[in-house]
Formats: structure tokens, sequence, C-alpha cells
């Protein structure tokens, strides 16, 4: 549940009123109040209150994980654009800019979706990286360029299954959103393992 806390500057004469005062908000309100000035509301959308509380945890948890996972998929995509070499330089530069770019905007968007469900994202680099089941790639001065290429494949692939198991959940709790959101990532995700696997034939 989120927790809204409002100044209210004028005094309290009764939840009712203050219910009618926020219902432009389309929110579900409960409010608290706590003193003369000010008052705790707890609010959740209708269409997540209407979601299991426990099919909630599970969808949040598996988002996480995703966050964590996406992680590291991003750091080994930043590996192999700052230091694949050869022949194949520049397009394989590029591509793996264009991956990261839209990877860190969507990461963003599945840690905002944790929040919207009411539960709290996971962060922090040490952190993420002990949840990240994405496995590290070869040394930065060793490598040819289908090494990263394959090494940047595997971590889409862990991606791919960690947010195929959150659509699957997200789908049975009847939460559309959540499964919108999953089902937008592993298809692009599955687009760049296309790009990958066509680079290493
Ligand atoms: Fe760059």
């Amino acid at each position: 549940m989120e927790r809204l806390h409002f100044a209210n500057k004028k005094p309290v004469e009764s939840e009712s009123q203050i219910q009618q005062d926020l219902i432009f908000k389309n929110l579900e309100i409960v409010c608290e109040i706590t003193g003369p000035e000010y008052l705790w509301c707890m609010s959740v959308t209708k269409a997540i209150e209407n979601i299991e509380a426990s099919s909630v945890d599970q969808i949040a948890s598996h988002l996480n994980q995703l966050v964590a996972d996406s992680y590291g998929l991003l750091g080994q995509l930043h590996l192999a654009h700052w230091n694949v070499e050869g022949t194949d330089f520049l397009p394989l530069h590029q591509m793996f800019q264009d991956q990261y770019e839209e990877l860190f905007v969507a990461i963003d968007d599945i840690a905002e979706r944790v929040r919207a469900l009411g539960k709290y994202a996971e962060g922090g680099l040490q952190k993420l990286a002990t949840m990240s089941k994405v496995n590290e790639g070869p040394s930065a001065s060793a490598a040819s360029a289908k090494d990263f290429v394959s090494s940047v494949l595997l971590a889409h692939e862990v991606v791919i299954e960690q947010a195929v198991a959150g659509r699957k959940i997200a789908a049975e709790a009847g939460d559309a959103e959540s499964e919108d959101l999953l089902i937008g990532r592993v298809r692009i995700h599955q687009k760049a393992v296309w790009f990958l696997n066509s680079y290493l034939k």
C-alpha cells in the first residue's frame, strides 16, 4: 500500500470530508487522523486491490529479480561495448550501446511497477550483484568479438527466463499490467537474441 502524507492546513472536520476532497484522485483512501494538522492516508488503486496480497508479493519479488538480472546484463553490455575489437568493432560497439540504452529505461519501468504494486524496489550495485543470476563475461583484454557476443547472449537468456516466469505469475494473478510489461520485455530480449545469434552464425 502506498502511504500518502498530507499536511492539512484547515481543521479536520471529518474523515468522510477528507475522502470527498480526494475522490478525484481515483484512489481508495483510508485516512487516519493523527493530530490537528496531520493525517495519514493509505491508498491503493482499486485495480491492484483486486489482486491477492500473496500474488502481489510474488509478482513484486519476480520484478525485483528481473531488475537485478537486467543490471547484470547491463554490466555485460557495457563491458562488451567498451572493449570489443576487430573488423566488426563499429556495428558491435553500436549494437551493444543500443541495447544498454533501451535496457536502462526499461529497468526504471520495471522497478516503478514494483512501487505501483505497493512494494519496494531493490537497488544498489552490491545488492543487485548479489541477487543477479547473470554470470560475469570474459575478461576485458583477452576476449574476441564472438566471446563478447556470446556472453551478452547468455545474459539475455537469463533475463528472458526471469521475465517469462514473472509473466506467468502475473497472468495467473490477473495482473494484466505487469503481464503486459513483461510480455514487452520478453519480446525485446528475444529480438536481441536473434541479432546476436545471427552474428555468431
Ligand atoms: Fe559509449
